[in-house]
């Protein structure tokens, strides 16, 4: 029989990985915490037309990179419906905000969210068919200052606090602005026009994207035709007076704030929410895949989907890469990995039952204890105790009967006889 692997694309995370994925996922939501915003957790899958009319019929991610299935109906009552697994958060964020009229509180929603996502991409390093996202959202209406450009100038410094915090060293920052949705359409068309000669000489995705999407063009990765991508129009120069002062307010508020950025006019997104500020934050550790992040301004997707205006900002990290970055610093700089406070080891089987209660004891008392078995003879016990814990207690029917234990500190290499009373104190030293 052949064995079952898992699936193309997905992965199983073990420990001693997954601690870190709980650190990662720890220190964003003490970090969100700190900046007021509170978690969302919205359904895996979605109606198809919820990222057909969010995200974009013509982006790739909604054109092939989708899961999508007829969920046929179970009842005369229903209908079939096409289902979507989420490739990405914002729009279940947006329709969530939409359907629980959080607009109407007249309050900025600031939302956080942790979970995975689903593409259908070619699987590479960094980059999985099942991705976990770490993201956030400020939304709302104009009125609640959902608009302001100190919003992207916080998203951002909070950015930078949260990947310091997570001890990501040597970050980037790019930051553009696609403008609003009116001038976006006109580079739209400069872009078309100035295509017209260059296309035929550009890969054909180039070809197709000119005619399109032409501002697709601009996330072209084919070396051939990145001299060609230079000599285009930059859309800094389609951007009206109010889109030039919203973007020249958000990095003024970076400069002062001290967040170090660089102007990437190629940074258009592969999402078609995108209006005004779009930001990526990159690692040059982490190879093609190099985003950690992105992000940016979606101020007409709620009414994209048929909600109310509701202006709005966020980003999303792909956790996966954020791991990879510290997973390759930690291998340039190995650190040791922790070890339990102690290993307790029952001499002989009918220590077991005693050794549990002495482990539930410390445990409660905060220490982290590794429980031995007593089929172990004492030589295992210590081997097996010195790989993973800083202490071995002895436990007999001598130290049993007088409370008196016997403790080896590894690293000292101290023997030394304790009372169970002052047994937790020594073992957290
Ligand atoms: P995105 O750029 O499509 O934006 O994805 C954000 C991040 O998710 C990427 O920078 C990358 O780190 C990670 N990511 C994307 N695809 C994969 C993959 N196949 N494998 C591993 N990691 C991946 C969004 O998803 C937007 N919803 C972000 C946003 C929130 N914009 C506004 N609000």
């Amino acid at each position: 029989m052949t064995t079952l692997k898992a699936v193309r694309g997905t992965r199983d995370l073990l420990p001693p990985e997954t601690a870190l994925w709980n650190r990662i996922e720890a220190t964003a939501r003490d970090v969100f915490a700190r900046y007021n915003f509170g978690e969302i957790r919205t359904p895996l899958f979605e109606d198809t037309g919820l990222f057909a009319r969010g995200v974009g019929e013509e982006t790739d991610i909604v054109s092939k990179e989708m899961y999508t299935w007829e969920d046929r109906a179970r009842a005369q009552s229903e209908k079939s419906q096409s289902l979507t697994l989420r490739p990405e958060n914002t729009a279940g964020v947006v329709r969530a905000y939409i359907e629980h009229k959080l607009g109407e509180t007249g309050q900025l929603q600031k939302l956080y969210y942790i979970g995975p996502q689903f593409r259908r991409e070619r699987p590479q390093k960094g980059r999985y068919r099942q991705f976990s996202q770490i993201g956030a959202e400020v939304i709302g209406p104009p009125s609640a200052g959902s608009e302001s450009p100190l919003r992207d100038a916080e998203v951002l410094e909070m950015l930078a606090t949260l990947l310091d915090e997570l001890g990501i060293h040597g970050w980037t920052l790019h930051l553009n602005s696609v403008g609003s949705a009116a001038d976006r359409a006109r580079y739209n068309e400069t872009l078309r026009a100035a295509l017209i000669p260059l296309a035929p000489k550009m890969c054909a995705d180039c070809q197709r994207r000119a005619v399109t999407n032409p501002l697709r063009v601009l996330d072209c990765k084919v070396p051939e035709d990145q001299p060609i991508i230079d000599t285009l129009p930059v859309i800094a120069d389609s951007l009206d007076e109010t889109s030039r002062a919203h973007f020249a307010q958000v990095t003024a508020a970076l400069d002062a704030a001290g967040v170090p950025y660089t102007r990437n006019h190629r940074l258009v997104r592969g999402l078609d929410y995108y209006t005004r500020t779009t930001f990526e934050f990159t690692h040059g550790g982490l190879g093609a895949q190099n985003a950690l992040l992105g992000g940016g301004r979606y101020d007409g997707l709620s009414e994209a989907i048929g909600g109310p205006k509701a202006p709005g900002i966020g980003f999303a990290m792909g956790e996966d890469r954020l791991v990879l970055t510290l997973q390759a610093q930690e291998a340039a700089a190995p650190q040791v990995p922790p070890k339990a406070d102690a290993y307790i080891a029952p001499l002989g089987e009918s220590m077991d039952a005693a050794a549990l209660a002495l482990a539930r004891e410390l445990r409660h008392k905060g220490l982290q204890i590794e429980l031995g078995d007593g089929s172990f003879r004492l030589k295992k016990s210590f081997e097996t105790a010195d790989k993973t814990a800083r202490h071995i207690v002895i436990l007999g029917e001598d130290e049993l009967k007088s409370g008196i234990l016997t403790v080896k500190n590894f690293a000292t290499t101290n023997q030394s006889k304790v009372s169970r009373a002052e047994l937790a104190e020594l073992l957290s030293q």
